[in-house]
């Protein structure tokens, strides 16, 4: 399977950071292409001390954990707009926004994107494909949910980083995890954890 993977400047680096993991660990994936917004760096190095500056696929290799020349993740530059997710010739089974901030949420909506996360964002929603959005932000506002509700209408799947608690994490970790296994879920790329509410729990 081929995906995009896109970063935005919203806080939550670290659900993109797992999600990059598990699904390289996953097997079901032969190559994710990377995007990362501007911003990306600074919320990274704010929220887990990493630079992400004039990032090169080593670089993002290293902070992945992944071996030195591991060729599964592909970077495309923001301003690559002739980059392979940017056509929808290129056959994949779609695209991941995570975190997606309200600025790239809104950018999605209008249509009228300028960079290649939007561009690769509208691609899957033309071509009819698996459009997954992550968005962080805390309250919304009107504009933010007139956004998500537009999207969700023209088939993107809106996936809140709301971590939940019915699985009774102990760690960090434990909360990402679970988010991030869920965003796997939708692509139905295979895990180690259990992410199905089965009742048995409820006495
Ligand atoms: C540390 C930090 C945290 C931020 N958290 C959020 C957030 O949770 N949600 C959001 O929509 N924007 C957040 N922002 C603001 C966005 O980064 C900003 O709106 C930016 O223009 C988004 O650009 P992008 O969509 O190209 O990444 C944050 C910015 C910083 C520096």
């Amino acid at each position: 399977m081929e995906l995009t993977l896109a970063i935005t400047g919203a806080s939550g680096t670290i659900y993109a950071y797992r999600t990059l993991q598990l699904l390289a660990a996953s097997g079901a994936v032969e190559t994710i292409n990377l995007i990362m917004s501007n911003i990306v760096p600074t919320v990274a190095q704010v929220e887990m001390n990493v630079n992400l500056r004039e990032p090169t696929a080593e670089k993002i290799n290293n902070w992945l954990g992944l071996a030195k020349d591991s060729k599964i993740i592909r970077f495309w530059r923001l301003d690559n707009l002739a980059a392979k997710p940017a056509s929808g010739s290129n056959k994949q089974a779609g695209m991941i926004v995570v975190p997606c901030s309200m600025g790239t949420l809104g950018a999605i909506a209008s249509g009228a994107g300028t960079n290649l996360i939007h561009r690769a964002a509208d691609v899957c929603l033309k071509e009819s494909r698996k459009l997954l959005l992550v968005p962080r932000e805390t309250p919304f506002n009107a504009i933010h949910l007139e956004n998500m509700l537009k999207l969700s209408r023209v088939g993107a799947t809106i996936l809140p980083a709301s971590p939940s608690f019915y699985h009774q994490p102990k760690t960090i970790d434990d909360l990402v995890d679970h988010l991030c296994f869920r965003i796997l879920d939708q692509f139905e790329i295979p895990h180690s954890r259990k992410t199905q509410w089965t009742g048995e729990e409820v006495k």
